[in-house]
C-alpha cells in the first residue's frame, strides 16, 4: 500500500486511523490514585512501615518510564508535525518541573509525615494539572497526527523498559482501585496470557506485598 501524507502535517495518511488512547487515561489515573494513597498515609502519620519505600520504588519507577517514553517517541514525533510547538513545549517543561517536585518527595521520606504530606500533596497537584494539560492540548495532537505504528511503539518502549518482572507489578497497580469500566478496558487491551498471569499471578502477589494503601479510617 503506497503512503501518502495528511496534507500540511507530513504525516501518514494512517494516522487519519485514530489511536485508542484509553490507556493513557488509565495509567494518568492510576498516578493520582497513588499520590492520594501516600498523602493519606502521610496525614495518618503511617510512614514507618516498609510500605513507604516499597511504594514510592514502585511510584516513581513507573513515572520515570511513562515520562521517559513519552520524551523519546511521542513528542519528538508530533515535533516533526505541527507548525506550533508550544504544547509540545509546554509537555516537557512540565515534566522538568515535576522532576522538581518527585525530588522534594523523595527528600522527604521517610518524614516527619507533615513535611511528607505538604510535599506528596504538592507533586499530586503538579502532577494533575499536567494530566489535564496532556489530556486536553497534547492527546488530541496524538489522535490527529501518529500513526498506530507509532503509537504501538510508545507502548513497546514502556513494557521493554518495564520488562517481565515490571509488568508483574504494573498491572495490578494499574487496576488497583479503578473503576470497572477502566479494568473492563485494560483487560480487553492486553492479550490473553498477560490477563491470565494478572488474575492468577500478579494481582495475588502485588496484594500480598508491601505497597501503599487508604488507611482503614480514610
Ligand atoms: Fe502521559
Amino acid at each position: 500500500m503506497s503512503r501518502t501524507t495528511e496534507p500540511g502535517t507530513g504525516a501518514p495518511t494512517g494516522a487519519t486511523d485514530r489511536v485508542d488512547v484509553s490507556f493513557m487515561y488509565a495509567v494518568h489515573d492510576a498516578f493520582q490514585r497513588d499520590l492520594d494513597r501516600l498523602i493519606a498515609m502521610a496525614d495518618a502519620g503511617d510512614v514507618s512501615g516498609p510500605a513507604l519505600r516499597a511504594g514510592w520504588d514502585r511510584f516513581t519507577t513507573f513515572i520515570a518510564v511513562h515520562h521517559t517514553a513519552e520524551d523519546t517517541h511521542l513528542w519528538p514525533v508530533l515535533r516533526g508535525r505541527v507548525s506550533d510547538t508550544a504544547v509540545l513545549d509546554r509537555m516537557e517543561a512540565e515534566h522538568n518541573a515535576l522532576d522538581h517536585l518527585l525530588d522534594a518527595v523523595e527528600t522527604a521520606i521517610p518524614g516527619p509525615a507533615n513535611v511528607l504530606a505538604a510535599r506528596a500533596g504538592e507533586l499530586a497537584q503538579g502532577l494533575t494539572e499536567h494530566c489535564d494539560n496532556e489530556e486536553e492540548l497534547a492527546l488530541p495532537l496524538v489522535q490527529k497526527l501518529l500513526t498506530r505504528k507509532e503509537w504501538n511503539a510508545f507502548g513497546n518502549e514502556q513494557r521493554s523498559k518495564l520488562g517481565m518482572s515490571g509488568a508483574a507489578s504494573f498491572f495490578p497497580w494499574l487496576l488497583d482501585g479503578a473503576e470497572d469500566a477502566t479494568r473492563r478496558t485494560v483487560l480487553g487491551i492486553v492479550p490473553p496470557p498477560v490477563r491470565l498471569l494478572y488474575r492468577a499471578v500478579w494481582r495475588p502477589r502485588y496484594e500480598r506485598a508491601p505497597r501503599w494503601q487508604m488507611p482503614a479510617s480514610a
